[in-house]
């Protein structure tokens, strides 16, 4: 991983924060992207500065903006060798199908869908043919069957079939993480509201997940030389094998 940049669009969120601190903990250097809060990526940068010397960029953006884009990816060129994405953006659609608008199922498409697909393609396109990695994030509603969740889950669902595509049309590899319920990020409220204790009382998960659990998956897929393409790994303590 040494020398290595990996894109982190929407690094700097709930599970962002994880990926970013273990990639730079193995000598790789994040470009930490996020959509408005600078704040938070420029504090996530200081952090991981001061814990392992790795300087990380901050791109501030939307990635549906191909300016965006391009500054992502120039900003991995300069930091070292190009090599690795992961979109970490999203957001979590909570509209019933039952009252969700046009602009509602479109809205999540782009932000769910669009967003890392388009940053995929670019990202491939800048690779020239040099070896590298992407790592979409998908989530345990696109592998599970929840209801209430289609304007989330069908563009997450989406992305894994995509995945599978380019997996097989690129010469890099491309895997999936598909998280379950994290006590962070975009689900902690939802956590801490009470939303998901079921799972606990019925046992049908030991715990709620955290950040380093996901990281642990994708840092698993970036490893270079990794052997393994075109795959999806459910991160929810097994909750999706128990519905
Ligand atoms: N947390 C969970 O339990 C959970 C479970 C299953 C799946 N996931 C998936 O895991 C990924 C990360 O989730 P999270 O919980 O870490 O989310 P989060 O805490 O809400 O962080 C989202 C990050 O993405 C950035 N972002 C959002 N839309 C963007 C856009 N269009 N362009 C550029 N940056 C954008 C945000 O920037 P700003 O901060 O500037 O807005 C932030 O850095 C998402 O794909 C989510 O669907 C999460």
């Amino acid at each position: 991983m040494k020398g290595k940049s990996i894109i982190l669009a929407g690094g700097s969120g709930g599970l962002g924060a994880a990926v970013a601190d273990d990639l730079a903990a193995r000598g790789a250097i994040p470009v930490i992207g996020c959509k408005r809060n600078r704040d938070r990526a420029d504090a996530l940068a200081r952090t991981i500065v001061e814990k392992y010397g790795v300087v990380a960029p901050v791109v501030v953006g939307d990635i549906l903006d191909q300016t965006v884009r391009q500054q992502l990816l120039d900003a991995g060129r300069r930091a070292g060798l190009l090599y690795g994405m992961v979109p970490l953006v999203g957001q979590p659609a909570r509209v019933p199908i039952e009252t969700a608008t046009e602009l509602d199922l479109i809205e999540s498409m782009r932000e769910n869908f669009i967003g890392p697909v388009l940053l995929a393609r670019d990202f491939a396109a800048a690779l020239a043919g040099a070896d590298g990695a992407i790592v979409f994030i998908s989530t345990m509603q696109a592998i599970g069957v929840f209801s209430g969740s289609t304007a989330y889950a069908a563009p997450k669902a989406a992305l894994i079939h995509t995945a599978r595509i380019l997996a097989k049309q690129w010469p890099i590899r491309v895997n999936v993480v598909a998280p379950g319920v994290n006590n962070a990020g975009m689900a902690e409220q939802s956590v801490r509201s009470g939303k998901y204790d079921s799972f606990l009382e019925k046992g049908m998960i030991p715990r709620f997940g955290q950040p380093s659990d996901v990281a642990r998956a994708i840092t698993f897929f970036l490893e270079p030389g990794n052997y393994v393409t075109g795959q999806i790994l459910a991160v929810d303590g097994g909750l999706t094998t128990k519905m």
